[in-house]
Parts: C-alpha cells; structure tokens; sequence
C-alpha cells in the first residue's frame, strides 16, 4: 500500500505579499504533492479561523509538531486524513492548529495521491461518470475592501460568458471583457490609472452604476448580446456594507443608506436593469428571510450565499429550509479541510443548490480548484481574469479541457 513518508511545512507569501503556509506531502519518498493557502479580505464570521491567532508562523508550529501523525497513511484516504486532523483539533473552526492546516494537508496528499496513482486530481476527487466544465466566472471590475477608496460600493463585478461553446472561447470572452473595459474606463474617466483590484478587475473612480453601465458597453462594443452570449454578474458582499447598529446597508460611494426592504428594492433593480445572471452575498450574512425573497422573486438568477453560507454544510441545510439562495460558493479554506468542503458539495448538490467554487482575493498560483470545481459538479468557477495568481488556474483549466474525460461545457 502506498503511504505518506513525510510532510514538509514552510511559509511562503500570496499575492498580497502577506505570508502564508506552503506544505508539501510526499508519498512513498517520491511522489510530491504541494499546496499553498490563499486567504480572503471580506471574511464571512461563519468561516473557520485561517491561521490561529492570524498567526501562519502559529499554523507552521502546528505542523511541524503534528506531521508525524499523518505519515503511513494512505495519501488517498481522505477520511483518515481529516480524523485524524480532527483528533489533533476537534473544535467547530479550527481555532487551535488554523483552518490552514487542515486545507493545505487535506489537499496536498490528494495531489500526492494523483500523482502517484498517474491520473488527474480531479478523477480521484469523484466517481460520477459524467463530468463537464464549469464556466469560468471572471472579476472585471473591483470595488468595496478589494479596491481603493473611491472605487465603487460593490465589490465585483463579474462576466459569465455562458453562450461559449468551448473553454477556450469562454476564457477568450472573458479577456476581451477585460481588455474593452480598460478602454471604455480611459474613455469615460480622465482619472483613471489603469489601477486593479486585488482580483485583477479594474479600479476606476466611479459609482455602482457607472461602473455597471461601462460594463454592458463593454460588452456590447464587442458584439456579445447580452442575456445570450454574455452576462454580468455582482458580488454585493453585502456583509462589508452593514451596520448591524442602525440596521442599515451603508454606501459610501454612492451616499446611500438603505434599510432591509429598500436593499431588496435596490438589487431587483440592478438585476433587471442590467440583466444579471449572477447576485452573490445580495444582503448580509444573516438575513436568510430577505435572500429568501430575492430567489423567489428571481428563480433564473443565481441568488448565491458566500458569507451566508461559507462552506459550511450545518448554515447551508439552514439556507435550504429557508430557501435563501439556489447558489452557493464552495471555497475550501472557509470549511477548513478538502473533506469538510466535499460534504458541503455533497450536500448542495443533493439539494439543487448550485455550486460555484471560488478563489480568494489573496491567492497563490496553486491551481487545485479547477480539478475541485469540476468534481464537484461546479455550474461555474470564479477564478478571476488576469494577474498571475489567477492566470494560473485558467490555463489549468484549458490543459484540462484536452481531457475527453469531461463531456462540455455545463448549460446554465
Ligand atoms: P475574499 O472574498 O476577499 O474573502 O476572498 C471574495 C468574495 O467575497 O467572494
Ligand atoms: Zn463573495
């Protein structure tokens, strides 16, 4: 039986330049599987604790006075990695060795495994026979704790370019949005600098719905019909916005305050009047009656929970009772370990909430999550435009569309 013969931890940097653990599992002293741990900026309170104590040199400890534990156990038994993570910390959010750990060992002896068994990470992820790709979701412009102050409210704004028939003309799409966008951004603002968010999308000076507006003329300067070959979508990240004091939704750009019901009032509008397909985190993260009321209202959109459900298999049963959102983001590192994430998954996708498996805004150029994406079935995968950290997992996306494991793209 193949094992693990040892685990190396070491701090390396994200693409923030913060630090963050790097660990490597290797298998049968030869078969090397590595991951590193992005980390986010607007952090649901639901999620686990990244490093204790927002400590990675406290997380490094953890391994090196842990690792030992794990060597002789099968790389591709996930189970027993996660128990036995689980006997070394059993509490709700890893507070005493980081969420860190638990994702980055999970996550790298499953590369490990891959690597030793010869076949993608993605295979050994699943047994469904049917596999297809998820669409890359792309941030075209960034606002809110990813960008500058000035930059709009909203935190991004995202192409969906669910007409493509191929994952290369998917990412293409996505590009020229990108790269249209700069243009229509110099043309409209003689402030602007050509500055980028923390996910590559642009950072103009601009309110919500210029920044909206500039994004269908980009689009349609193209050609793409929007609603047919592409659409938009947002990330309100609703959480940043309120003020659980005075119970109201603060916009410091646009100089609006909104209680509960305008909120509502104000999304339906966005939805309809730039013909959204995608709403992520449209009110905070406790408000499950008034997602409730925007997937009733738009059963086609993906009223998608991030904050509001942050990969936690217990707070998305809740979402499904109260029927909040018919999609939710699947980041690993919110859950803690690959294991904890792929019960989630198992969990949605037994519930017909759709899946979006997601990058963070502070990332490495680890590409696992596009084989974790398309295991799970993922409808889409947001993993950014440009930047290399983000480069990284498109271009591992297009190497795996050579497989003729995975039968096209999914329809929306
Ligand atoms: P992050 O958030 O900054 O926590 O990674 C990105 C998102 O809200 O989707
Ligand atoms: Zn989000």
């Amino acid at each position: 039986m193949q094992k693990i013969t040892s685990i190396k931890g070491r701090l390396i940097y994200d693409s923030r330049g913060n630090k963050t653990i790097e660990v490597d599992v290797i298998t049968d002293n030869k078969y090397v599987g590595r991951t590193s741990v992005p980390s986010g900026a607007s952090v649901g309170r639901n999620e686990v604790i990244n490093f204790p104590n927002g400590k990675p040199e406290q997380c490094l400890m953890a391994i090196n006075d842990n690792y030992k534990k794990f060597l002789g156990i099968d790389p591709i038994d996930l189970k027993c990695i996660h128990d036995t993570i689980r006997e070394i910390d059993n509490t709700d959010n890893y507070s005493n060795i980081g969420g860190a750990f638990a994702f980055a060992i999970t996550i790298a002896a499953m590369e490990s495994a891959s690597k030793f068994l010869h076949v993608p990470l993605f295979k050994i992820l699943t047994n469904k026979p049917k596999l297809e790709f998820p669409i890359p979701l792309g941030n075209i412009l960034g606002g809110g704790l990813h960008a500058g102050i000035g930059t709009p409210d909203i935190q991004e704004i995202l192409i969906c370019p669910h007409g493509s028939k191929s994952i290369r003309d998917a990412v293409e799409i996505n590009f020229n949005v990108h790269k249209e966008l700069c243009n229509v951004l110099y043309e409209k603002n003689l402030n602007f600098t050509g500055g980028r968010s923390d996910e590559g999308g642009w950072a103009p000076e601009i309110n919500n719905e210029e920044a909206l507006e500039a994004s269908c003329k980009a689009c349609e300067n193209l050609g793409y019909v929007l609603g047919k070959d592409v659409s938009l979508g947002i990330d309100l990240a609703s959480s940043t916005q309120w003020d659980p004091k005075c119970e109201q939704y603060i916009y410091k750009h646009n100089k609006l305050q909104l209680d509960e019901e305008k909120q509502i009032e104000f999304v339906s509008d966005l939805i309809e009047r730039y013909k959204l397909i995608y709403v992520e985190d449209a009110t905070h993260q406790d408000s499950f009656e008034a997602m409730h009321e925007l997937t009733n209202k738009f059963p086609n959109v993906f009223i998608t929970g991030d904050d509001l459900t942050t990969t936690n298999k217990r707070i998305l049963s809740h979402a499904i009772k109260s029927k909040s959102c018919n999609a939710a983001i699947l980041k690993v590192n919110q859950a803690g370990s690959l294991y904890d994430a792929l019960q989630f998954a198992q969990h949605a996708n037994e519930n017909d909430i759709k899946i979006i498996t997601s990058h963070r805004s502070g990332e490495t150029i680890d590409s696992q999550i596009v084989h974790i994406g398309i295991s799970t079935g993922s409808k889409m995968l947001k993993i950014g435009v440009v930047g290399g950290e983000r480069i990284s997992k498109i271009n591992e996306l297009i190497r795996l569309s050579e497989y003729d494991l995975i039968h096209g793209m999914t329809q929306l």
